[in-house]
Formats: C-alpha cells, structure tokens, sequence
C-alpha cells in the first residue's frame, strides 16, 4: 500500500529570483540623494565605501596598477572562450562588453577611450562597428597583449597608451569613454568618474554590486594588495550626479553588478 503523508515539492525558486530581481531593479528609482560635503572633502569619493588600499592620490603604493600586470595571460584566457567563460561563472565579461558595444553604437560614437584595456576584448567589437579607439592601461603585460591585438586590426581604428587613468587629461576628445572592470578598484571613483566625463560626452562602467560575491572578491585581492569596492545603484546615480552626469542606460548583470552608461544632461 503506498504511504500516506505530506508530499515534498522543491522549492519554486523562480518566483523568488524574480522578486529579487525586480527590487534590484527598482533600487534604481531611488531618489537622487542630496550629498553636502564636508569642507576638504571630494564629494565624489564618499559613493565608494572607505579604501583599504591607497590609489595614486595618496602616499601609498596603488597596486591595482601592478595587480593585472602580474596576472595579464590568466585573467585575457577568459575571453577565449564565452561558453567557457559562463560555465565558469564570468558570463558578465561578455555582458559588460556587449553592453559597452551596444552603448557606443548607440550614441554614434565614432571614437572611443578604453580606460584599463586589459588585453583589448573591445577593440574587435568595436573596430567592427567602425569605431576607432584609444585604448590606456599602465601595466606592461597587458599592454604588450592589447598591442598584439590592435595589431590584427586595420592602420589607425586602434591606439593602445601606457598610462593610467589618473594621467586623463583630455576634453572633448572622444565621444564615449568605457572602463570596464576598472570601477571595481579605484580607491577614488568620482575622480575618475569625472576623468572620463570630461574627455568624452558619454561614459560607460561596471560596477560590482555589494554582496558575498563582492565580500569574497575583496579577501581574495586583499592578498595581493588590492581592494575591491561595491556600489549600490544610489551610489552610483549620485557618483554620476557629483560629476555633472545622468544615468541614460543600465543593465543588471546578473548577480556581478550592474553596467552602466552615464551621458552629459
Ligand atoms: C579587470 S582588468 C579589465 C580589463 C578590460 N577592461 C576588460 O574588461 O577585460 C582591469 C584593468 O585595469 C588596468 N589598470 C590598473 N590600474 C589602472 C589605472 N590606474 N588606470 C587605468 N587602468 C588601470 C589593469 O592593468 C587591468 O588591465
């Protein structure tokens, strides 16, 4: 005779996943805080939560600059393969590429910086779609791979510099400016917030959600001196609003974050 009993279902998770969803994307309604900042403080910098880890602006030594140097092959293997890469866990990578691809098609850029290139997976997309760009990172080995592949591309779509961000001086050069997993580590977000928002009319970021995943990130880099930041989406709506820009486009990337295209008023 069967038994008799209470019945065990598995959990439907699927509306859960949607109720969690949909409030991360309504964070995204919150008001624009007022922010007041105390004399001598950069305004911009109170969106990121205090640094462990000095950038360029203080005294100690900014190994972010260093980080990706020392980790150039292991980190540009991710993009040799995208099912790979998702069954890993690093779908966002693609994500925030094709979110930056589509922003500057979008925007009819004709010319775009690349702030922390890396090993270059934008130029491709990019130079696909007719777009030229200028391409900075301060570490060695990752410049010595984007330079192999702006090489693959036709005579003057791809310019890759040896400088960091701190050294962005430009106004009005290029019509969108992306740094794709750069926000993650810049100890003074607004600054390079407003860095980019003045070399360019347009800009594009990722920018990893508070979390475990973002906590378990910041003990990893602890170790090699780095330190990893995350950003609700009221920091980063005011992080644009403190350097004179608006939130025009964004896109959830699973639970990594959140990508994001800033453009002038
Ligand atoms: C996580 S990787 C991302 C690379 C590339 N944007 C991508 O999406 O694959 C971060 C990059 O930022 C670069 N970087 C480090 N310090 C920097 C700085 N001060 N200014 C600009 N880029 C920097 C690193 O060398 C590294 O290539």
């Amino acid at each position: 005779m069967a038994q008799q009993g209470p019945v065990w279902r598995a959990p439907d998770v699927l509306p859960v996943r949607a109720a969690v969803a949909k409030e991360r994307q309504d964070l995204w309604d919150v008001p624009l805080p007022q922010v007041r900042p105390s004399r001598g403080e950069d305004p911009a910098d109170r969106a990121s939560p205090p640094s462990a880890v000095s950038s360029c602006h203080h005294d100690r030594v900014p190994e972010f600059r260093t980080y990706f140097h020392r980790r150039s092959t292991r980190f540009a293997r991710f993009y040799q393969s995208e099912p790979v890469a998702r069954m890993l866990g690093r779908g966002a990578l693609f994500d925030r590429l094709n979110f930056a691809v589509e922003q500057a098609e979008a925007v009819e850029a004709r010319h775009v910086l690349d702030v922390g290139c890396g090993s270059g997976p934008l130029f491709a997309p990019l130079v696909r779609s007719g777009i030229r760009v200028t391409a900075i990172d301060p570490a060695p080995n990752m410049l010595e791979l984007a330079r192999a592949e702006a090489a693959r591309h036709p005579d003057g779509m791809v310019e890759v510099q040896q400088r960091g961000w701190e050294d962005l001086l430009e106004v009005d050069e290029y019509d969108a400016a992306v740094a794709l997993g750069v926000f993650d580590y810049v100890d003074a977000p607004g600054e390079l917030l407003r860095r980019m928002g003045r070399a360019a009319t347009h800009v594009v970021g990722s920018f990893p959600a508070p979390g475990l995943r973002t906590c378990l990130r910041e003990i990893r880099y602890a170790r090699g001196g780095v330190s990893v930041h995350g950003y609700r989406p009221r920091d980063i709506v005011r992080l644009g609003a403190e350097a004179g820009l608006v939130v025009a486009a964004r896109r959830l990337l699973g639970r990594a974050g959140y990508a994001v295209r800033f453009s002038r008023p």
